[in-house]
């Protein structure tokens, strides 16, 4: 077992003994039958902001049932909970990357969501088709233009990146990013194969530098003038104009949110979703956590954090994603984005897009 699962088992210890202490340690509990491994979920997450840890406080809250997280990349804990199976102390798993957890489904690491409240909160567009995870937030995989020397006017789509008029002007990370392995999987998704991989070729031609560096990265190196147009998700803005680093701040005054395909397919979106483990040991707590976290108390607390659209239609997003305007989503189901990751991958790798 890795540092981070001994710390996290450790904790499940120390808070059952400190529950044990609580109640007077009269008498000998176990902690499968105890009533304080009842009112304990715990999570795996590769989430880390402070807001996810105020809405397990207010779950706690209300539920009286405290969280236990362990957080790491979602390749580890997928990985993790694969190979503890049915010992596995994880009643939940967030992962962001609906391709992500595709993978998760894949390897059955999850139960089914029966929650009427769950499918309720969250649109089917937004769910696994047989509801093995439902998304939490949403996020949009947008054009980043400068503003002194693009005008929107000219934008247009996702497909339009490969034309002529695109050349030395596309700034765009590495291949091997989830995000941009996604983009393609719709891409492939909507438009096949073929035209997909004509595109990515496209593309990398009209590619200012070789792939490099993240989102925040492409942003940057637009208000540079090393090119015009990146592409990037939106909350990676929201952050940036958000930021204590003053030149992040000026980056981000010094480009515009461009939402493509709005006359055809669509813009990319995609999620970090939250799914119950095959072998959850405290599935009835993790069903109401579920069903507290797609709900509009806890879907207004995402909205304010992180610059993520919220997943419960019922919610409106924060000011800044409401200035940016509404946009139309591909209407594609998320699974696509798992199923065809692979073949995203390998046109990547065809074209040699790095
Ligand atoms: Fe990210």
């Amino acid at each position: 077992m890795n540092r981070k699962g001994t710390i996290f088992l450790s904790l499940v210890l120390i808070l059952s003994m400190l529950a044990l202490a609580a109640c007077g340690g009269g008498e000998q509990v176990t902690s499968d039958t105890s009533e304080e491994k009842d009112m304990v979920v715990n999570l795996y997450t590769d989430r880390h902001y402070d807001t996810d840890e105020e809405l397990y406080k207010l779950f706690t809250e209300e539920t009286g049932i405290k969280v236990n997280v362990l957080k790491d990349t979602s390749d580890v804990l997928i990985e993790k909970l694969n190979v503890e199976g049915a010992d596995t102390e994880a009643d939940l798993l967030i992962a962001t990357d609906a391709g992500r957890l595709f993978r998760a489904k894949d390897l059955g690491l999850f139960d089914t969501i029966t929650s009427e409240t769950v499918i309720n909160n969250i649109e089917p567009n937004l769910r696994d088709i047989d509801n093995s995870w439902t998304a939490l937030t949403v996020r949009a995989r947008v054009l980043a233009y400068s503003l002194d020397r693009v005008d929107p006017a000219d934008l247009s789509t996702y497909e339009a990146l490969a034309e002529d008029a695109y050349a030395g002007k596309i700034l765009v990370r590495s291949s091997t990013n989830i995000y941009n392995q996604s983009l393609m999987a719709s891409i492939i998704a909507i438009n096949g194969e073929d035209a997909a991989k004509e595109w990515a070729a496209g593309v990398l031609t009209n590619m200012a530098r070789n792939p490099q560096g993240n989102d925040r990265a492409q942003a940057t190196a637009v208000v540079a003038g090393e090119g015009d147009v990146a592409i990037m998700n939106t909350y990676y803005v929201g952050k940036m104009l958000n930021s204590e680093d003053a030149e992040e701040v000026k980056v981000a005054e010094s480009i515009g949110v461009f939402f493509p395909n709005q006359d055809t397919t669509g813009t990319h979106i995609n999620v970090s979703g939250i799914g119950i483990t095959k072998h959850a040991k405290n599935k009835d707590n993790a069903v109401k956590f579920v069903e507290f976290m797609t709900s509009e108390a806890a879907q207004s607390v995402f909205a304010q954090a992180n610059y993520e659209y919220p997943a419960n239609k019922s919610v409106e997003p924060s000011d800044l994603l409401k200035s940016w305007g509404e946009f139309k989503a591909q209407d594609i189901n998320l699974v696509e984005l798992g199923k065809y990751n692979q073949r995203a991958v390998e046109i990547f790798n065809e074209v040699g897009w790095e």
